[in-house]
């Protein structure tokens, strides 16, 4: 119909973490080749692929109900006389549940695990010869990345960059160790390349991923295995790349080199993303994290000794089987000392074959709910108390894209707040001088102070 539109449309829908959007970057990266350009909705692709995720219930039935949407779409655009569109599953769901998905939902053509999406050109390829085979993809070593194609696609000025995948933590209530696998990291100089590629592409700040990132131990340029900390000095020598972040880390894996970086490598973002779960060594231990929340609180003061200004971010799970009152409170306690400038509070939610379902002590609904509204509350303040503190001072501020407002541009802290910000629209991708006049709970606003970025030479 339209010359213009790429021969086939892909829309892909992400959930979950942040190692799955790369994924779907990826995943658009694997097919461009095959001719799919991005289509604006579902309703508009030939390819429907659903990055999915299995860490709660919640996440996990979601897929169940978008896909009943899909085979609506599906049957509505065939009454169009469009061609039938193809229905993929990927992500952790995929590798969770594999073939029952197809047959919980007869539409899905296609299930991919996390560790198997670049064979997609491929399966695609067999669905299309034989219209509705159902090809599922084992779980597959690493060899993906090398399989991937070395070109990406940058779209602003920041990008993700997967380092490390897996988990061998093995914490009693999470899925990602079976959805996931063991840990693997990726070689250094197969990191390097990507974020210089990235970096000539105008990227000036990359977020290194992984489930346990800072047990990243790839095999380094020459040959010996690199720490994240090496890896970050080598990539802060990359000429633009200004700014990198990491996530997300453990305590236990939190070398002397990385606590150093954070005093003596300006390009390391002061902030950091460290889940400690709970405050009670008692739930600690029986979530398996192997770690009481005295060496958590003591690991922070070193963090803060080597840069004072670092900002930290949490995760907390409000519930967990054997939760008592006093081990509420000391989660709460916790968040009193280390004073988090933004965090993520979950409902503990069990999940089919972890240890921790099957615990007795499962808590009450109603009360998980009320600790859980306490706790975010409190969270609530210490980020908006957070926000306030920078009132007044000037932030280097990465713009990244145009706000809503005519001219106004909005870009990230060195602490990953939002910063909103008139006559910066001039300002993508540069990092300047932003002086910050009031906090919301959730974001920034200011005024451009770098006078040469405004009237570049
Ligand atoms: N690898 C990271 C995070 C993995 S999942 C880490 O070790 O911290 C992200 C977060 O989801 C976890 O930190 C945890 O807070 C939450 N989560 C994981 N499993 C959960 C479950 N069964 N119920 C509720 N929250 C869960
Ligand atoms: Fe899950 Fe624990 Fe591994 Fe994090 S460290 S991914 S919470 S098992
Ligand atoms: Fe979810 Fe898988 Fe990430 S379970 S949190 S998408 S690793």
């Amino acid at each position: 119909m339209t010359g213009a539109l790429p021969a086939r449309r892909l829309f892909i829908k992400t959930y979950g973490c942040q190692m799955n959007v790369y994924d779907s970057e990826r995943m658009a990266d694997v097919l461009r080749p095959l001719g799919y350009g991005l289509a604006d909705g579902p309703e508009d692709a030939d390819l429907v692929v659903l990055n999915t995720c299995h860490i709660r219930e919640k996440a996990a039935e979601k897929v169940y109900s978008e896909l009943g949407r899909l085979k609506a779409l599906r049957e509505a655009r065939l009454e169009q006389g469009l061609p039938r569109s193809t229905i993929v599953v990927a992500g952790c769901v995929a590798q969770a549940e594999g073939e029952e998905i197809m047959r919980r939902q007869p539409a899905v053509d296609m299930v991919v695990g996390p560790q198997a999406y670049h064979q997609l050109p491929e399966l695609i390829a067999r669905a299309g010869r034989q219209l509705g085979e159902r090809v599922a993809a084992e779980f597959e070593p690493n060899a993906k990345f090398d399989a991937l194609p070395k070109t990406r696609e940058a779209t602003g000025p920041t990008a993700f960059l997967t380092i490390q995948e897996g988990c061998d933590k093995f914490c009693t209530f999470c899925v990602v160790p079976y959805t996931r696998g063991a840990e693997w990291s990726r070689p250094a100089e197969a990191v390097l390349a990507e974020a210089r590629a990235l970096a000539e592409r105008g990227v000036r700040e990359v977020t290194l991923l992984g489930q346990n990132v800072n047990a990243y131990a790839g095999e380094g340029v020459g040959g010996e295995p690199w720490s994240l900390a090496r890896l970050a000095f080598a990539l802060a020598e990359i000429p633009g790349l200004d700014r990198i972040r990491y996530t997300t880390s453990h305590p236990n894996d939190f070398s002397e080199d990385l606590i150093a970086a954070h005093r003596d490598l300006p390009q390391l973002m002061p902030y950091l993303h460290l889940p400690v779960q709970s405050g009670s060594d008692k739930i600690l231990r029986a979530m398996n994290r192997k770690h009481g929340s005295a060496a958590y609180i003591a690991l922070i003061e070193r963090l803060r000794e080597a840069r004072p200004d670092l900002a930290l971010s949490g995760d907390f799970i409000v519930g967990f089987p054997g939760e008592t009152d006093r081990d509420f409170e000391a989660t709460m306690e916790l968040v009193r000392r280390v004073n988090y400038a933004s965090a993520f509070s979950f409902l503990y939610s069990a999940r089919p074959g972890t240890p921790a379902a099957a615990m007795p002590g499962q808590v009450e609904q109603g009360v998980a709910e009320e600790r859980l509204q306490a706790l975010q509350a409190l969270l609530r303040d210490q980020q908006q108390a957070f926000g306030e503190i920078q009132v007044g001072k000037t932030l280097p501020v990465l713009f990244e894209k145009p706000g809503r407002r005519p001219g106004q541009g909005v870009g990230r802290s060195p602490y990953l707040q939002s910063v909103f910000a008139e006559d910066a629209d001039r300002l993508m991708g540069q990092i300047v001088e932003v002086r910050i006049d009031a906090a919301t709970p959730n974001a920034l606003s200011g005024t451009v102070v770098d006078a040469r970025a405004l009237c570049p030479a």
